[in-house]
């Protein structure tokens, strides 16, 4: 959720930690903040909003100093404001936090009692007190051994010490914690992308394990203070994915570059995993797929491929409801897990229950060596990068062609013939020019959507694969311009929501060639008799509707191609609302939080 870095070495930190704040600021933009290690002590400086009102401040108020530690924030405890901003400092610590502590209450009332006074309402400053109080009590190594007892929640910390101004400890419980370093400094951070400029090589910390770093030394521990040793990993992403190359916003450079990166998720998979994932796979028992967001609706889009592939169905459940439930898992079932981040939380417990229910579980993931691919028994990469945009976009089409490919896998050992199978392969192989043709020409989409942005009110409504799209879009629309905008099969339509239509609400039919599309057209004639007033996306027309035209194409390849004027039209209204089109309000780029 919040970002956190860390910076020991020999040049001034202020500079690295604002372009590690930067990098970060997708998990959260609601406070910033900095400590830094000066000739006179931690000097703090922190604010409500984003970085570059905290690099404004120290433009006018300059730090230097060898080490420290920053934060951009995702309010969880608190609002947003410098009071609640991180950095939080107490006697010779400061700390910034990325995480919940869930028994922060119980934990406050009892240092309350003990005499010590609170600045904030956040759950940071309790654990930076409740550290206090161990380390006057037992030293360092106690302190930091200990705190996991006495704290719940998932979290990752980072502290200075002003008695060891060179010196970073940070402490990783649930949340992720990456520590990279160079010949004369150490690096940490919530995720990769804040080191790519500083280092080709990463520790990726594992729950109950911290480090402390001073001076160019760097030693890892477990909870138990044990010196642990831990090999580095070479950083697969490059600093050059994570630029805009020209585009105004990153949301619009991933969504013109799906073209290319399904290609990258397609190289070398037409094979259908062999290599990643061989022998047999096919459980006896079930297939779930679980996920969250975008991810779960990428999901939707499985179910359906998948069930008209082989006539079977798998179980799409949402991460956050399935953690709940008690489910017939054994060790024949088979968990698909999907994730851009990696690192969200509902779906990392989903899967850390399925582990053990003794399931074998798969993950599709993006963010390289993040918790979700360290504890999947499988994983499928994206390659597509790093999506920095929070709205995801290209993850979106990356994890709907790779669970079709996937479906083809399943499919060919369950007897499924292999023309058939080589049939799917060719029209799959197609899309990523087909994506391209369709992203050449997008004005149609500018000019729509200057004619719905002012609209308050938004149904998505499609019929068999077409459903899961419109899902996709209503999603897209609401990240991105805060417009009231659900989706429904259009068959429900007449069960209740048509009570919504008059000609102030508007309704996007995502109608590709499929068997349902008829019926779904006389669903559009129930809106339209009603002075609905209907945006129809299909390559056939319909009179009394606006129409985005889209090439002819097979339906089942429509989750590819009939995504794209969705994801633009929610970028070019939310463009034309003035919103922040790359971090929305509200919102952070990988949920950790539950
Ligand atoms: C999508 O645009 C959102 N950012 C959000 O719904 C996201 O898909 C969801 O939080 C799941 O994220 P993940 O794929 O990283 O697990």
């Amino acid at each position: 959720m919040c970002g956190i870095v860390g910076y020991t070495g020999k040049k001034n930190a202020v500079p690295i930690l604002l372009e590690g704040l930067r990098r970060l600021e997708y998990r959260g933009y609601d406070s910033a903040g900095i400590a830094v290690s000066t000739k006179k002590g931690t000097k703090i400086v922190k604010l409500k909003g984003k970085v570059r009102n905290l690099e404004d401040k120290l433009l006018s108020n300059p730090l230097i100093g060898h080490c420290g530690i920053a934060h951009t924030r995702w309010a969880t405890h608190g609002k947003p404001s410098a009071k609640n901003a991180h950095p939080f400092k107490y006697k010779n610590f400061s700390i910034v936090h990325n995480g919940i502590i869930e028994n922060w209450q119980s934990v406050k009332d009892e240092l309350l009692k003990s005499g010590y006074k609170f600045t904030s309402d956040t759950d940071t400053e309790v654990a930076l007190l409740c550290f206090y109080d161990l380390y006057k009590k037992t030293g360092i190594t106690g302190a930091v051994t200990m705190l996991h007892r006495k704290l719940k929640g998932k979290y990752s910390f980072l502290f200075i010490d002003e008695k060891k101004p060179d010196e970073i400890i940070g402490i990783k419980s649930g949340n992720p914690l990456v520590v990279g370093e160079n010949a004369d400094a150490v690096f940490a951070a919530s995720d990769i992308t804040a080191l790519l400029p500083f280092t080709k090589r990463a520790y990726f910390m594992e729950d109950n394990q911290f480090f402390i770093a001073n001076g160019g030394s760097l030693k890892f521990y477990n909870f138990n203070g044990k010196k642990i040793e831990k090999k580095s990993k070479k950083i697969k992403w490059n600093v050059e994915e994570a630029k805009k190359d020209g585009y105004k916003h990153y949301l619009l450079k991933e969504i013109m570059e799906q073209p290319d990166n399904l290609n990258r998720a397609m190289a070398g998979r037409l094979n259908l995993f062999a290599d990643e994932l061989p022998g047999n796979i096919v459980p006896k028992g079930r297939i779930l797929c679980i996920a969250c967001g975008t991810s779960y609706n990428a999901a939707l889009c499985f179910k359906y491929f998948f069930n008209m592939l082989t006539g079977k169905s798998i179980t799409v459940e949402n991460a956050s409801e399935f953690r709940y439930q008690p489910f017939d898992l054994t060790d024949d079932s088979l968990v698909i897990v999907l994730s851009q981040s990696g690192e969200t939380s509902d779906t990392k417990e989903a899967l850390s229950i399925a582990k053990k229910a003794g399931a074998n579980t798969l993950a599709i993931v993006n963010s390289w060596e993040s918790s979700i691919a360290r504890m999947a028994d499988n994983k499928i990469y994206m390659n597509i990068g790093p999506e920095i945009s929070v709205a995801s976009t290209k993850a979106y089409s990356a994890e709907v062609m790779l669970l079709y490919l996937l479906s083809l896998r399943i499919a060919g050992e369950i007897g499924v013939s292999k023309e058939e199978i080589q049939m799917w392969k060719d029209k799959l192989s197609s899309v990523p020019s087909s994506c391209a043709h369709y992203l050449s020409n997008i004005d149609a989409v500018k000019t729509i959507a200057e004619k719905y942005y002012k609209k308050k009110n938004f149904f998505f409504i499609g019929r068999g694969i077409g459903y899961p799209i419109a899902v996709e879009g209503a999603l897209k629309l609401k990240e991105l311009s805060y417009i009231h905008a659900e989706s429904y099969s259009a068959g429900e339509m007449k069960h209740g929501p048509i009570s919504l239509i008059d000609n102030d609400f508007s309704t996007i039919a995502v109608a590709p060639d499929n068997k349902q599309r008829a019926v779904l057209f006389s669903n559009i004639e129930e809106i339209k008799s009603r002075m609905g007033q209907i945006l129809l996306i299909s390559d056939k027309p319909l009179d009394g509707c606006d129409y985005l035209k889209m090439p002819k194409i097979n339906g089942w390849l429509s989750p590819f191609i009939y995504i794209l004027p969705l994801q633009l039209l929610s970028y070019y209204i939310a463009n034309l609302l003035g919103n922040d089109i790359d971090q929305p309000r509200n919102l952070a780029k990988s949920v950790t939080v539950e």
